[in-house]
């Protein structure tokens, strides 16, 4: 989604500018805009479009630029009104002395801009940002202090916001302020930035100030000052980010999906360090802060989420059913909030996110806790709004995902959901002794079957190459194994938009079966020695029967297996419970080359964005 990024200090403003938007253009966007302070002025330049668009168009423009010393840019995701020059940001002021860039909505702008008209204001664009401008002019020409008139306008805000804000009369000063919408500035000597998400600055320094809701910063090259919403100074720690800018390389792999997916077995390694290393040691899970007699008496879970960590919440769901025996509820974070719920305070409720700031999963979250539910969070950005609910925190480790589809966060909150389904059977005593051992020892060697997987992928791009011309796709499987097929779907549908739907394989025959043909390739997720092996067979069978192609992911030696499917692809022999964990590489692997192979762009899906911070 939106991005912001802003620069005061000695180095060559654009570039800053634009290399803190390219390490955004991740989270998705539509359009792109900068306002820099060039000789006294403030000149903003617009692209729709991907950034290498407001290059051309700063390059087109270079006469005209000469010395910028400060400036503020803005990567936009269209909410209100469509992608176009005129809706792309920084937003103005009727006499263009002030810009503005804005994350978030304003949901009470139609009363404000109604306002704002009467008092004579030119409105341009069809967007909620630009009451912002107007509103800040207007109170700058009051009180002729910036921070004082930023204050001022966002107490009138309803809504969501993290803004930045130049004015031609005060040289060089950045204002910040935010409201349930990230923003941080990032410190350095001589030079001040301000962002909306840590990568837009991480190449230059380290060093940063999350803000919090209701603050105001004003930022120089020299000064970094943070006020609340009443003028009084909060004095704010200075953290140290803990990723190296390495994280956002590519590191020779064509796209950063690949890499991710190649990172897996280590982010696994990383989750499993320190909670899991011997088989005869009960799971460490400091994280989770409450009393284990109170776990005892756990008799409900709920998991909120969205997307891909919806489809993680799932195998959650199974494990802690399956060896805590605590019932769990999953749902979708959009759903969620709009309905009673029995959500209470003897409920545990459990958000996953990979970004923490999916706004439909914060708003779910505030009102479990308003409910007084203790709420545990996973989520791959303990530095998020989420994380800040958070009674419990398990942080991923996973390190930065710049691909939107997600692949490694995936992995990395399934093996947190096995960490904590043991965490809560050995707290239930509600496993064999025998078979937790078992469990840890293959958890153990996970990382290594996925590197079996991972040093040979000609298979799987010789299946994507067969397959990448059919446009439809069903993915079958039954039990833990559903909602590996409901991801693998979601990878294929959201890289390469080809409809591909996860389905219980026991449901096709109650409807879908309608569909199959030849054109529609259905692949089945086997795991020998699983509870529905044998049905998922049948399943298959009925499939072929309607002619249709058959692709098999299985660790099966079974010769038959040849037979019957028009391709097979094979993982390392796994035991059924465990299966999620590595089933999801090569579906992820499969998903990736047949998007490749029809030349999309992988890493930046159309209509995506990394994280979605609108409801
Ligand atoms: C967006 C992304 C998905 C992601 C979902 C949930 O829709 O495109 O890849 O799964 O948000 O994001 P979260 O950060 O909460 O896991």
């Amino acid at each position: 989604m939106c991005g912001i990024v802003g620069y005061t200090g000695y180095r060559k403003v654009i570039e800053v500018l634009f290399n803190g938007l390219t390490n955004l253009e991740y989270r998705g966007y539509d359009s792109a805009g900068i306002a820099v302070r060039d000789e006294n002025e403030i000149k903003i330049y617009k692209s729709l479009g991907k950034l290498i668009n407001l290059k051309n168009e700063v390059e087109r423009c270079k006469s005209q630029i000469k010395n910028p010393t400060s400036g503020i840019g803005h990567i936009r995701w269209a909410t209100h009104g469509s992608p176009s020059l005129i809706n792309a940001h920084p937003h103005t002021c009727s006499c263009g002395k002030l810009a503005v860039v804005h994350n978030g909505i304003i949901e009470n702008y139609k009363a404000l801009r109604e306002e704002l008209i009467q008092q004579g204001c030119v409105f341009r664009s069809q967007t909620d940002t630009e009451t912002i401008a107007h509103l800040v002019a207007l109170e700058y020409s009051k009180v002729k202090d910036l921070e004082e008139a930023v204050r001022n306008s966002v107490k009138r805000l309803q809504g969501a916001y993290a803004i930045c804000v130049m004015h031609k009369d005060v040289p060089d000063v950045i204002v910040g302020a935010r409201k349930h919408a990230p923003m941080l500035i990032g410190v350095g000597e001589g030079e001040n930035f301000i962002a909306s998400d840590t990568p837009a600055v991480i190449e230059y320094t380290k060093k940063t100030i999350y803000l919090e809701d209701n603050e105001i910063a004003l930022v120089t090259k020299n000064n970094v000052k943070i006020t609340d919403i009443n003028g009084n100074i909060v004095n704010k720690k200075v953290e140290v980010l803990p990723w190296e800018p390495v994280a956002l390389s590519k590191l020779g792999y064509k796209h950063f999906m690949l890499k991710e997916i190649h990172e897996q077995p280590d982010v696994i390694r990383n989750v499993l360090n320190g909670k899991l290393y011997d088989i005869d040691e009960a799971i460490k899970l400091n994280e989770v802060k409450i009393d284990k007699e109170k776990l005892k008496d756990l008799n409900k879970i709920e998991i909120i989420a969205c997307g891909t960590s919806l489809n993680a919440a799932l195998v959650g769901k199974y494990l802690i059913e399956d060896f805590a025996g605590i019932s769990v509820e999953v749902e979708a974070s959009s759903e969620y909030i709009y309905r009673k719920t029995t959500t209470n305070s003897s409920t545990l409720v459990i958000g996953v996110s990979q970004s923490g700031e999916t706004a439909d999963t914060i708003t779910a979250i505030k009102q479990a806790k308003e409910k007084k539910s203790h709420v545990l969070i996973i989520t791959n950005r303990p530095d998020s709004n989420m994380a800040r609910l958070a009674d419990s925190l398990i942080p991923l480790n996973a390190g930065i995902e710049v691909s939107v589809a997600a692949t490694k966060s995936y992995s990395a909150q399934l093996i947190s959901f096995y960490l904590l389904a043991i965490y809560l059977a050995e707290i239930k005593n509600s496993l064999n002794k025998e078979y937790l051992k078992n469990l840890k020892h293959e958890l153990i060697q996970l990382p290594t079957k996925m590197e079996e997987i991972l040093s040979n992928t000609s298979n799987i791009q010789e299946c994507a190459r067969k397959f990448s011309s059919y446009k439809n796709f069903i993915y079958i499987a039954r039990g833990i194994n559903l909602s590996s097929a409901y991801e693998g779907a979601l990878k294929l549908k959201e890289i390469s938009y080809i409809n591909a739907t996860g389905y219980p394989a026991g449901e096709l025959k109650h409807g879908p079966i309608a569909m199959l043909d030849e054109t529609m390739p259905v692949l089945s997720i086997l795991i020998p020695g699983g509870i529905c092996y044998e049905k998922i067979l049948s399943n298959s069978e009925e499939a072929k029967a309607r002619n249709a192609k058959l692709i098999a992911l299985t660790s099966s030696e079974d010769e038959n297996i040849k037979n019957l499917f028009d391709f097979v692809i094979k993982i390392p022999s796994i035991s059924e419970i465990l299966s999620p964990a590595l089933t999801c590489v090569p579906l992820q692997l499969l998903a990736y080359y047949i998007a490749e192979f029809l030349g999309k762009d992988v890493d930046q899906p159309r209509n995506l964005a990394k994280s979605v911070t609108v409801e």
